[in-house]
């Protein structure tokens, strides 16, 4: 959600004329390579670092502003929801702090900034626009996400993001499958759509359905390759979402379940109103009607009162979810929710010791999980034309349709491979991380060839091969 709406924020900012920097580098830190009028830092605070490295880096770029005058300093993000006024306390080098539901208004308080010399702060209680009326500035040109609601009507009682991010609000299905076209016709192949609890879709407008329908329509719009979608709540997670899922050719054979704990009594104190029977069953159905399908994960160890008892239920369930990935974190305080309260917390190192336990379990499991698709077949969509080079050999790298990070020898072709093309690979090593192909490309399909200025110059006949999008290339 946040790297979404970094990409509005640099629309924003194109459209007011800027350019983007070169990437910052607060470790090199000489003034003269960060050549940016203006600096945005856009903050996440769902878990603690985020605090500390927003004022680490605010400290550097206090150095940085006093040599170059007129440079300019913004934080948004939610972080700056919740400290609010303390950022400029902290750090009155800041021109311009901007709330969860201000991102529409930078431009704005940037030139008022400017103007004024002073610093210029706007935090609103709710959202009046959808952020998805912004311009934004597409981090990738084949890839993008669309946010079917924002806000969360769940209370969690680790998770900050209710009291940032306020109630559920749900965008209108019309609007979501406008965008998307709009985006396919601008050379978008692959969607995720984004929602804090997709499975709540539609709770604004009184239909549970909601989101299963509009897989299905998504589904349905011609030149979409790929649709994904981030993050379902097990809670909500109703049976026509899996039939939607398997019956479209389009929606990816991933799914992506925060699990948090696997024993019922913590996920009972962390108010996760499923049970771990439930997680299960939800796993046994998806994987039952969708061949083929990676599940993976969240999972937080060492929330309050968690036993050593408790702490092997989450061990057991990672056992026998066989989760593809499973982003694991430290449980951390975030001041104002419910579990800071909460009896029984626990020392950094029982913490620590149990982490290292489970992150031990679950590259074990991924790395058994990948190692069964040594051998098969896969279909990449090439993530980006940069690529690695190991041992002189040119690998680039993109997603299998489960989402499995994939390396693969372009064999090459490395001139001619675009990002968004889909490549078929036979899988040929693995780590718990990522699948390595080195074998021949069996199959290459341009996507977006209509985009690709250099290949409009080879062929421009409608009827070509290439402006069909279908395969180019196909080997044995
Ligand atoms: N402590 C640790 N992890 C957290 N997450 C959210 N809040 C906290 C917290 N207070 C994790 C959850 C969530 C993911 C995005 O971040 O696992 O799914
Ligand atoms: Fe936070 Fe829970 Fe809502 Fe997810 S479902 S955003 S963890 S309150």
């Amino acid at each position: 959600m946040n790297a979404h709406d970094s990409e509005r924020i640099a629309g924003l900012l194109e459209g007011m004329g800027f350019k983007k920097a070169p990437t910052y580098e607060p470790k090199l830190g000489e003034p003269g390579l960060t050549p940016a009028d203006v600096v945005v830092l856009n903050t996440c605070a769902v878990r603690e670092h985020a605090d500390t490295r927003l004022y680490g880096t605010l400290g550097h770029l206090a150095g940085l502003k006093k040599k170059r005058p007129g440079m300019q300093i913004a934080v948004g993000g939610c972080l700056a929801q919740k400290d609010r006024t303390e950022i400029l306390n902290r750090a009155p080098w800041v021109d311009v702090v901007f709330g969860t539901h201000n991102v529409g208004s930078l431009p704005v308080l940037l030139g008022r900034a400017a103007f004024s010399n002073q610093a210029q702060i706007e935090i609103m209680e709710s959202l009046q626009a959808f952020p998805s009326e912004l311009p934004v500035r597409r981090a990738a040109e084949h890839s993008a996400w669309v946010s079917i609601s924002v806000g969360c009507n769940n209370t969690c009682s680790f998770c900050i993001v209710p009291s940032l991010r306020g109630k559920e609000r749900d965008r209108k299905p019309s609007e979501i499958l406008e965008e998307i076209s709009a985006l396919v016709a601008d050379g978008v192949v692959e969607v995720t759509l984004l929602g804090q609890n997709v499975n709540s879709y539609g709770v604004e407008f009184g239909d549970k359905q909601a989101f299963s329908k509009l897989l299905i329509q998504c589904g349905k719009i011609e030149g979409l390759r790929r649709l994904r979608f981030t993050s379902p709540h097990p809670k909500d997670f109703t049976d026509d979402v899996i039939e939607a899922m398997a019956r479209s050719q389009v929606v990816m054979p991933h799914l992506h379940m925060p699990l948090q704990s696997g024993s019922n009594a913590i996920l009972q104190s962390m108010r996760r109103s499923y049970r771990r029977e439930k997680y299960l069953s939800i796993l046994e159905k998806v994987r039952a009607a969708i061949p083929g399908v990676a599940i993976s994960t969240d999972i937080i160890v060492g929330f309050p009162g968690e036993t050593e008892e408790n702490f092997q239920e989450t061990l057991d369930l990672v056992r026998a979810a066989r989760f593809s990935t499973a982003y694991t974190f430290k449980y951390s305080k975030r001041p104002g929710t419910a579990a800071v309260s909460l009896e029984g917390h626990l020392s950094p190192e029982v913490v620590a010791e149990r982490y290292q336990r489970l992150v031990a379990l679950v590259d074990d499991v991924s790395l058994q999980e990948n190692r069964k698709q040594i051998g098969e077949t896969v279909e990449v969509m090439v993530g980006s034309k940069s690529g690695s080079k190991d041992g002189g050999r040119a690998r680039l790298s993109g997603r299998a349709r489960d989402n499995r990070l994939v390396h693969f020898s372009a064999n090459g072709l490395e001139g001619d491979i675009e990002p968004g093309d889909l490549v078929r690979v036979a899988v040929s090593e693995c780590s718990p991380f990522f699948l390595i192909a080195d074998g021949a490309i069996t199959s290459h399909v341009k996507t977006r060839t209509r985009f690709n200025a250099g290949l409009n110059e080879i062929d421009r006949s409608p009827n070509s091969a290439v402006n069909l999008g279908i395969p180019v290339f196909v080997g044995s």
